[in-house]
């Protein structure tokens, strides 16, 4: 049987990783008719937007995508192609799983947990108004007469939505996932004792539904507590759940826990479709060089081939990652540097991605 599976290569190493990734994935087997298409800063003059609707209507009509990563200008101009994806087709579960990988370079060994990031809501809902826009007027407006503290002139807003609904179904979806892949313990991870409103809101909707699942343990932690405990012993936590920014942020710091960016995959899923990419970004700064680390996009890959239900092929993918690491004579810079200090020795982009091709079996 063949998949059909969108590829959007992205920008910045988003075309070389992709590229790695997709002979990875040609060479378990496993038939895919690839349908590529294009998003990022290069369709604006063609397209007028950074997502076509084809891309849109190539997602759509699939069901399944894998893309690499695409920029976003800092502070000023378009918004995020990635959110909008989300937002589009109501990707609200972001996984993140997050595992030691042998020769990671990392301070940790035996790191083992997920991340479960809310995906459409929270400060990346997008609802922003820039200082001076009249909006700001008439919400300080509403604010000041609601009694609480006045929004000081000149100020910019970015509002936080957090619904019950969503934060429902993002818990259930962690503890689901849990029972699933045969997990203990679900950490939901909130500021609820500053944002009692919208984050109060989260922690009590995660505790109702933590009742309907006796088999699986549950606790909560302030995010800023949650980050030390991460550094401080990563093994004491299992799945986290997380409203969507604090989400974004620990992703990273989880990241850091296993290999750094090059090595941290991730998929976001949809009741109806599924969006498979790693978590670091464009990395403008090495792009084009052939040295970016394709281990997240292959291991994202993996995810992928889980998700179409091709269990052998995505553990053959993942056992030749391992053992490419593990010998580590062919790993790419991020992870020499990490290993050894200095990137001396290390291969590039292509042939990291052939050296997991010979080990694929
Ligand atoms: P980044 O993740 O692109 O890079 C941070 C650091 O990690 C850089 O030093 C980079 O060289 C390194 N790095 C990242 N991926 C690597 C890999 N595969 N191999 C080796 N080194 C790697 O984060 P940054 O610089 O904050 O963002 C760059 C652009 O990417 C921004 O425009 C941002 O908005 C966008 N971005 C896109 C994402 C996506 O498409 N899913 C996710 C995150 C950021």
């Amino acid at each position: 049987m063949s998949h059909d599976v969108v590829l959007i290569p992205g920008d910045g190493i988003g075309p070389e990783i992709t590229r790695a990734m997709r002979r990875v994935v040609d060479a378990t087997g496993v038939s895919i008719s690839w349908h590529v298409a294009e998003a990022g800063a290069a369709q604006i003059e063609r397209a007028a937007t950074p997502l076509p609707p084809e891309t849109l209507e190539a997602v759509r009509t699939y069901g399944v995508a894998i893309k690499g990563p695409v920029t976003t200008p800092v502070g000023t101009g378009f918004r995020s192609v990635n959110v909008a994806l989300r937002q589009a087709f109501d990707l609200y579960a972001c996984v993140r799983p997050c595992r030691s990988l042998p020769g990671d370079g990392s301070r940790y060994r035996d790191v083992d947990l997920v991340i479960v990031r809310e995906n459409t809501e929270d400060l990346y809902a997008g609802i922003e108004f820039e200082a001076g826009a009249p909006e700001v007027d008439e919400l300080a407006g509403i604010v000041e007469r609601s009694g609480q503290r006045a929004i000081r002139p000149g100020s910019a807003i970015s509002i936080k939505p957090i619904s019950a609904e969503g934060s429902r179904r993002i818990v259930t979806y962690a503890f689901e996932y849990a029972r699933r892949a045969g997990r203990r313990k679900v950490t939901a991870v909130h500021k609820a004792n500053i944002m009692k409103a919208t984050d109060g809101l989260f922690l009590r909707v995660a505790r109702e539904v933590a009742a309907a699942y006796p088999d699986i343990a549950f606790e909560d932690k302030i995010v800023d507590a949650c980050c030390m405990g991460l550094v401080q012993d990563p093994r004491q936590f299992d799945v986290l759940v997380l409203p969507n920014l604090y989400g974004d942020i620990v992703s990273d710091l989880c990241a850091g826990l296993t290999g750094g960016l090059g090595m941290a995959p991730g998929a976001n899923i949809g009741d109806e479709l599924a969006v498979f990419e790693a978590t670091h970004g464009s990395a403008p700064d090495i792009a084009g060089k052939d040295i970016a680390n394709p281990t997240a996009e292959i291991l994202s890959a993996a995810l992928m081939l889980e998700h179409l239900g091709e269990t052998e092929a995505a553990g053959r993918v993942r056992a030749a990652v391992v053992s490419v690491l593990s010998e580590g004579a062919q790993v790419t810079a991020d992870v020499r540097r990490a290993q050894t200090g200095a990137a001396a020795g290390a291969v590039g982009t292509a042939a990291f991605a052939d050296a997991v091709i010979a080990h694929l079996g």
